[in-house]
Formats: structure tokens, sequence, C-alpha cells
């Protein structure tokens, strides 16, 4: 765990790891009143709980560190047959969120404040038909390479949620965690990388302005479950 995070209690399996980060009242208050309306409880078999709480039949994609989820939107907005369920530990960046589901009346949307690891790890096998990560946390320090998100493990886990033909979508601006992600996912064989790799149609993020800002190139990588 970072020295930014505390934990809060399991709920259904999950820790819901939280990052101790300012929330402003007005946050903290849409957090109060809107979490209940689109929380994805993390209890029973995931994801048919989702499922049945938001009354959906279509597939469900999880997006993974979804900052302020303006990406989330874009993804659910266009497409209406997924339920696109938002996985985030940071809670200014709920509280964002929520507020724009709130305004926009988005009904396929829901969100999950908990480590997006563990969330991955308690989904049943093969129930998954997308998992995107668009910039997670980079950890270029050598030092720390162990922190980032993408390991064997976490191809792992995927590999086990994605359902056959479902993709993994990795997007980063630091090309040592694109070769990082490239040579842990290759250990894990259900997973095919998609080629040629190319840029992917999604909106441009906020990690991902600053990172051009800064002059540095973009990654989008998909694998697809075999
Ligand atoms: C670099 S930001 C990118 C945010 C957004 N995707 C974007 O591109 O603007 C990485 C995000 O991942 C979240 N995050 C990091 N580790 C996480 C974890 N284990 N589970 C869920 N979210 C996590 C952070 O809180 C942060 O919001």
């Amino acid at each position: 765990m970072n020295a930014d995070e505390t934990q809060a209690p399991t709920v259904g399996g999950v820790r819901t790891t939280r990052r101790r980060s300012r929330t402003s009242p007005a946050k903290e208050s849409a957090l109060r009143d809107l979490l209940p309306r689109f929380a994805a409880s993390t209890a029973g078999p995931l994801p048919a709980t989702w499922l049945e709480e938001a009354r959906h039949d279509g597939p469900v994609a999880l997006d993974v560190g979804v900052g302020d989820g303006a990406a989330t939107r874009a993804w659910a907005r266009a497409r209406p047959e997924l339920l696109v369920v938002a996985v985030e530990l940071h809670r200014p960046g709920l509280a964002k969120l929520l507020v724009a589901l709130d305004e926009e009346a988005l009904g396929n949307v829901r969100v999950v404040e908990a480590d997006a690891v563990e969330l991955l790890a308690r989904c049943e096998p093969a129930t998954v038909a997308a998992i995107r990560l668009l910039f997670p946390d980079p950890w270029p320090k050598r030092r720390h390479v162990a922190r980032r998100m993408v390991d064997r493990s976490f191809a792992a886990a995927a590999a086990s949620a994605l359902a056959p033909g479902g993709e993994l979508h990795l997007a980063t601006d630091w090309d040592d965690y694109a070769e990082h992600a490239r040579t842990m996912v290759a250990a894990e064989p259900r997973l095919a990388p998609e080629r040629p790799e190319r840029r992917i149609d999604r909106p441009v993020t906020a990690y991902e302005a600053r990172g051009m800002a800064a002059g540095r190139a973009i990654t989008d990588l998909v694998w697809r479950r075999r």
C-alpha cells in the first residue's frame, strides 16, 4: 500500500482501500447523496450482482482507474449495450463522475470504490467483455516498478475474468510502461496481442493531455482473450 492510502473495511471480500486525499465538502456530499444510486455492490457473484442491480442484460466492461470518469461516460454513451463498471480509489474523482452521471442520466454506468486488482480477482471466470486501463499510475522510478498495476498476476486475473474474444486495453504515455506491459502480458498464454498496434478511438483523458504536453508519445495496447 502506498503512503497516501488508508484501508477501509472489506466489503464482499474486496478491500475498499481509500486514497487519503482532500475531498471538499461539496464532493463528500455528492458521494453521500449519489453513491447509493450509482454504486455497484461487491457482494455475491460478480459481475452477476452488478447486472441484477442495474437490471441490465448486456455484457459487462470494467474501466479501471478512471480519474474523473470523462472517458468512462464517453464509453458508456458510445456502447449502450455495455454495463460499464468504473473502479477508482480516488474519492474526489469518483465524486466528479457521480455528479456528471446524475446530470447526464446515463443508466449504464456503475461505480465501485475499491482496489481494481482485488475486484478483478473476484470476478467469475469468463464473465467480463472488456477491461480497460487508461493511463495507470506509471511508477517510472526503477525502485517503484513493483507498484505498477500491470504485472503477471494482473494479466492472469484479467485473462481469467475475460470471456473468450474479450479484450484488455491499456493506454500509457510512458514508453517504459508499454514495454513492461508487453512483457508481463506475453507471459499469459490466454491473451493474444492485437497487431498492428494502433491508436484506439477514445477521448483524450486528463492524464493523457498532461503526457502529451510534456512531449511523451501515447501507446494503446490491446490483447484479446483466446
Ligand atoms: C494516472 S491516473 C489516470 C486517470 C484517468 N484514467 C486518466 O487517464 O485521466 C491513475 C488512476 O488510477 C487510480 N488507481 C490507482 N491504483 C488503483 C487501484 N488499485 N484500483 C483502482 N484505481 C486505482 C488512481 O486513483 C488514479 O485516479
